[in-house]
């Protein structure tokens, strides 16, 4: 099957959707999404979403904070780029509908995070992401130039390769014509020609066995733009949250939002004591990087498998309106926040690095645009400042949309690239070789690519998950694609590049801490 459209959007969470809305005006859209068209990491987002609203905070303040959550390498001019674009964003985000809390006097009632100086997080209650989710859906099924297909799974972007030209990472003039689609239901590979794409598939929280990240999570946009020869940067700062719920047999782990702290939560060791005045004089409220190494460092000092977040002194009828969902999540495994400390630990959370992109969110292949969580805008530096993901993926996507509409008219589909070639496939029958790998990826980006890594665990990774990346493209090869394979493989290469990218940084810095080059864990040293 063949399908020729102005814009290709392979995602729809926060980064697709408003993206597509944006450009819909313009031309034909498809939105292709590899689940159903609600599950998406935004739908989980909790805490909301920051933005210079009123005094005494202002565009400096959430700059500064930025670079300093950071450690030293955003990119100062997108820094400035998102945060003085950002208001405007989210005011578009209220016009399509998004309800967010506000306070008796009528105004928004702005919520704190980790490494925020002001009170600047909009929010509804602990929902804020399902009703960004829920109302950018609404938009879009109403609009009429937008299809979305969903259970559709992109398996890789079409370049110039598929026509049988040599492609390599120094060639200049790669460009991107659409994307092969598997539809879920079918197993039919679709030909999606396309003027335009953008790539807005999410992180790849699930190289790691404990992760906040929902299943979709799996690099499968980064891993696309790196076969496809495009640039990829800053892999070695995954961001691990300090406070998911600790449930061993739950997946993905369920968070308990930096909001409770930023409501006076405090993180407690199992004997109950304090212990983050030990590490930054921010205490339960520093930066995030810096509270998931703190508490790294007190797990592995105690032994324990968990420590403590303590509610208990808050005021329980404003805990409970602040945060119903997460009252409601523990009280279903008998803990009553009001009465009970929290269990927590750090779980995988966030992919900072990404899809290199510019300041209108142009990869490096041409026609190919890369915004949210798969991309790396600069904005992050070596460590994501909270809530500002969902604001970057807003202004990249609005930037994105501008840039493409301007040129749309100027660019031609691609009739002549073939259709996919499933000659001599088989089926694999043998799912455990699948299902196996993924635990074992897992397992050794978890012990050897966590919070705190070292160079003769970043070259034990390397080495075992180079033995998984030849069993598993053999695998590829030879069988049938199925959806699990497709992930596995994005997965390998998401974390080889994670690896890669470790063992190059030779210090510590922000989300990248080696025992090889000792830092101090927080500003007390
Ligand atoms: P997603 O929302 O993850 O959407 C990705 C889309 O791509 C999905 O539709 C998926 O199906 C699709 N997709 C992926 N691969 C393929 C493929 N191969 N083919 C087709 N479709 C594909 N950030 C904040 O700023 N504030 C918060 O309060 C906050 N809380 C969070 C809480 C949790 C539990 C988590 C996990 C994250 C949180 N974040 C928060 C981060 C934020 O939610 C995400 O970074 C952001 O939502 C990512 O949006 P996105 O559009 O880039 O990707
Ligand atoms: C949270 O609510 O703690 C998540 C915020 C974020 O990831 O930005």
């Amino acid at each position: 099957m063949r399908d020729r459209y102005d814009f290709l959007v392979i995602g729809s969470g926060i980064a697709g959707l408003s993206y597509a809305l944006k450009v819909a005006p313009y031309g034909k859209v498809c939105i292709v999404s590899k689940d159903k068209i609600e599950n998406t990491a935004t739908k989980y987002a909790q805490g909301g979403i920051a933005t210079v609203m009123y005094t005494p905070d202002t565009y400096e303040k959430h700059i500064n904070d930025t670079l300093i959550a950071g450690d030293g390498l955003c990119d100062e001019k997108i820094v400035r780029i998102t945060i003085t674009e950002s208001t405007d964003r989210v005011k578009e985000l209220i016009q399509w509908g998004v309800d967010f809390d506000k306070t008796e006097s009528g105004k928004y009632d702005l919520g704190k995070e980790g490494g925020h100086s002001e009170f600047r997080v909009l929010h509804h209650k602990d929902q804020t992401g399902l009703e960004i989710e829920r109302t950018l859906i609404k938009q879009v099924r109403k609009h009429p130039n937008i299809e979305v297909l969903e259970n559709h799974f992109a398996i890789d972007i079409i370049t110039q390769h598929h026509l049988g030209i040599e492609v390599n990472r120094r060639t200049k003039d790669i460009c991107c014509y659409g994307a092969y689609v598997l539809n879920k239901d079918t197993q039919d590979i679709h030909t999606i020609l396309a003027k335009t794409t953008l790539i807005a598939t999410g992180g790849a929280g699930n190289v790691y066995s404990t992760t906040t990240s929902p299943a979709i999570a799996t690099g499968d946009g980064i891993a696309m733009v790196y076969r496809a020869k495009g640039q990829i940067t800053g892999m070695e700062f995954m961001q691990f949250h300090p406070t998911s719920l600790y449930n061993p047999s739950e997946h993905p782990s369920f968070l308990i939002s930096e909001a409770v702290r930023g409501f006076g939560g405090i993180l407690k060791t199992q004997k109950g004591e304090e212990f983050m005045h030990k590490y930054d004089t921010r205490l339960s409220l520093a930066p995030r990087d810096i509270v998931a190494r703190a508490m790294d460092n007190e797990l592995k000092m105690s032994g324990d498998d968990f420590l403590y977040l303590d509610c208990r002194h808050l005021d329980k009828e404003d805990l409970l309106n602040h945060f119903p969902t997460i009252y409601a999540k523990c009280l279903s495994i008998g803990i009553d926040i009001r009465k009970d400390m929290i269990p927590v630990v750090p779980a995988a959370h966030y992919t900072c690095g990404g899809i290199k992109v510019d300041e209108f969110a142009q990869s490096s292949i041409k026609n190919l645009y890369a915004t949210g969580e798969c991309a790396s805008t600069g904005l992050h530096g070596a460590n994501r400042l909270a809530s500002n993901s969902l604001l970057e993926a807003l202004v990249f996507s609005n930037r994105a949309s501008q840039h493409a509409v301007a040129k749309i008219n100027s660019i031609d589909i691609c009739e002549a690239i073939p259709d996919w070639d499933a000659e001599g496939m088989v089926l694999n029958e043998e799912m455990v070789l699948v299902t196996q790998s993924l635990k074992e990826l897992q397992a050794i980006m978890s012990n050897y690519v966590g919070i705190v890594r070292s160079n003769l665990r970043l070259q034990r990774a390397f080495d075992r998950s180079e033995i998984l990346y030849q069993e598993t493209e053999a695998l590829y090869d030879r069988s049938i694609l199925t959806v699990k394979i497709c992930e596995l493989r994005n997965l390998i290469l998401v974390s080889y590049l994670i690896i890669l990218n470790a063992i190059d940084r030779k210090e510590s810095i922000g989300l990248h801490f080696s025992l090889d080059y000792p830092r101090a864990i927080g500003n007390i040293h």
